[in-house]
């Protein structure tokens, strides 16, 4: 099968980027993408897309954020920034809102998952998962050899969504984050020959 087209970076975009640093990003774009019609075949027919995040969804990305972490709103460039490097996706239910949120980046061979949330009033409904999923196929379409995140000791919903994904806690670091609980897990996961199985598609 011929690879699937490369998406276009938006012209803002590609005029600050150029040589390695847009080769670079179109890669990691065509990862996104690919990571991203996977995710929907393996939840069939799902009613919701992941798609790289744009200017239009920052007003609900922010929402979204503001309201699953309280104490530790992103900053306020963190989103555009993230988009710039490709790395920052949203998904999107059929009437184009966006029901969630995943940042990651691409440092070396490890996939950072930075930033990951659903909508307050559609979570435990599986779209945590199906993101976090997006997310760890992104890694091993980008070649990354681990997947790494962190997380605060006492968020037992997302530890259980990572350890459900096959994730595993490989250090615990006090004092993290500033505010609330501080003391944060490490956890990740070995990809590419030894990534986790898909989904049970629930
Ligand atoms: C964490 C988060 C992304 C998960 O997304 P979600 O769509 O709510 O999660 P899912 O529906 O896919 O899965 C929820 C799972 O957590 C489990 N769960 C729910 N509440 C729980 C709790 N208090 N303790 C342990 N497990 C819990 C559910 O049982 C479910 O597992 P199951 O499907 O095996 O039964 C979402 O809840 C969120 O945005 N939270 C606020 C932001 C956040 O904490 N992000 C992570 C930062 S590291």
């Amino acid at each position: 099968m011929s690879p699937p087209p490369t998406p276009a970076p938006p012209a803002a975009a590609q005029a600050s980027l150029a040589g390695a640093d847009l080769r670079e990003a179109l890669r990691l774009a065509a990862a996104g993408e690919r990571a991203a019609r996977a995710t929907a075949a393996e939840a069939g027919n799902p009613g919701w897309r992941i798609a790289p995040m744009r200017g239009a969804d920052l007003v609900a990305v922010r929402a979204i954020d503001a309201a699953a972490f309280p104490h530790n709103p992103w900053q306020t460039g963190g989103y555009p920034a993230a988009m710039a490097r490709r790395g920052a996706y949203v998904m999107r239910l059929a009437d184009g809102t966006v029901a969630g949120l995943h940042v990651v980046r691409s440092d070396a061979d490890v996939l950072h998952l930075v930033q990951l949330a659903v909508r307050d009033d559609l979570q435990g409904l599986t779209l945590g998962r199906w993101l976090l999923r997006w997310g760890l196929l992104y890694a091993n379409e980008t070649g990354a050899s681990r997947a790494v995140l962190h997380v605060r000791e006492d968020n037992a919903r997302a530890i259980a969504v990572y350890l459900a994904a096959g994730l595993h806690v490989s250090r615990r670091i006090e004092n993290h984050y500033e505010t609330g609980c501080r003391a944060a897990l490490q956890m990740e996961i070995v990809c590419g020959a030894h990534a986790p199985a898909a989904g049970d598609g629930r």
